[in-house]
């Protein structure tokens, strides 16, 4: 039987030329990129490549993208590493969308057992989260707000530049889950003016168990991995690297490409295709 793929937002398929390059980097880039010897420093340079592509895509320098295990990773970084930073200063209050992946949901609830407060916003009947919701639960104690560049189940793109400017006027830091969007629609952390922003390559035809958190540089995020001085310090723990060259790899396909205005003539056909005529399904059976 043949059978169509077709949950590409759950994940999808690894491209041929992350493949291949990924073999090639289990088989030859099989140093730790933290040995100083050829072996080490030829992972590294292939790792530093990388990192290089996938901040292309998003907007970032390569000395702001941390390599993590996937967007779930990113996303617990990032809240739990401002919280945590920013404990001291006095601001314990969270913000996020009622609409966002349990990543962020559940890391959010997990701060609020511990004595952070939180804010989920909820969202208009486009599933959209207005400025005016943002700017009324922002407090001075406000450490960070989360809210996802693309939903991954309604589709519905947040105006993530405003929110970004509202939650600055407050003093809170903002993080941009782009899981979703990185890949098939522009993702740029500057013109964005987020300080922080997820990413996953099993979402854009790369590995599963690779990830980036781009992080402003000079913003303060405490690690949540501990261990030794891998990342420059942020995130511990020997690279993944063959997952990390897949990643590259696909960002740097992705960029090539306009996935968008792809995705977007696929699902116009799909649309028209919906209801059968008559001649794809033949005559009908009388009722008699
Ligand atoms: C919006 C969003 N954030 C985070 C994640 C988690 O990413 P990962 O599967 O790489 O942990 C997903 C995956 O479904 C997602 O759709």
């Amino acid at each position: 039987m043949h059978r169509i793929y077709l949950d590409h937002n759950a994940t999808t398929p690894v491209h041929p030329a992350v493949v291949t390059a990924m073999t090639a980097a289990l088989r030859d880039e099989f140093g730790n990129p933290s040995s100083v010897h050829y072996f080490g420093q030829r992972a590294k340079a292939a790792m530093d490549e990388a990192r290089s592509a996938v901040a292309a895509l998003v907007g970032a320098d390569p000395s702001e993208i941390v390599f993590t295990s996937g967007g779930t990773e990113s996303d617990n970084f990032a809240i739990r590493g401002v919280a945590e930073a920013l404990e001291r200063a006095g601001r314990r209050h969270l913000v996020a969308s009622a609409i966002e992946h349990e990543a962020v949901l559940n890391t959010v609830k997990a701060l609020a057992r511990r004595g952070w407060t939180a804010t989920l916003l909820p969202v208009d009947e486009s599933g959209i989260v207005s400025p005016d919701a943002l700017q009324a639960a922002l407090t001075d104690q406000t450490a960070l707000v989360s809210v996802m560049h693309a939903n991954n189940e309604i589709g519905t793109i947040q105006p993530i530049a405003e929110l970004a400017r509202i939650a600055h006027e407050r003093g809170a830091i903002f993080h941009t889950d782009a899981v979703q969007s990185a890949g098939k629609i522009p993702v740029d952390m500057r013109a964005f003016g987020v300080d922080l922003l997820s990413v996953s390559a099993h979402k854009l035809y790369g590995p599963k168990g690779a990830g980036a958190l781009a992080i402003r540089r000079g913003l303060r995020v405490l690690p949540i991995l501990f261990g030794g001085k891998h990342e420059r310090n942020r995130r511990a723990g020997t690279e993944n690297v063959a997952g990390i060259v897949g990643f590259g790899v696909a960002a740097g396909l992705a960029r090539a490409k306009d996935e968008g205005a792809r995705l977007s003539q696929l699902r116009d056909r799909l649309a028209c295709r919906t209801r059968p005529t008559s001649a794809s399904i033949g005559p009908r059976p009388s009722r008699s």
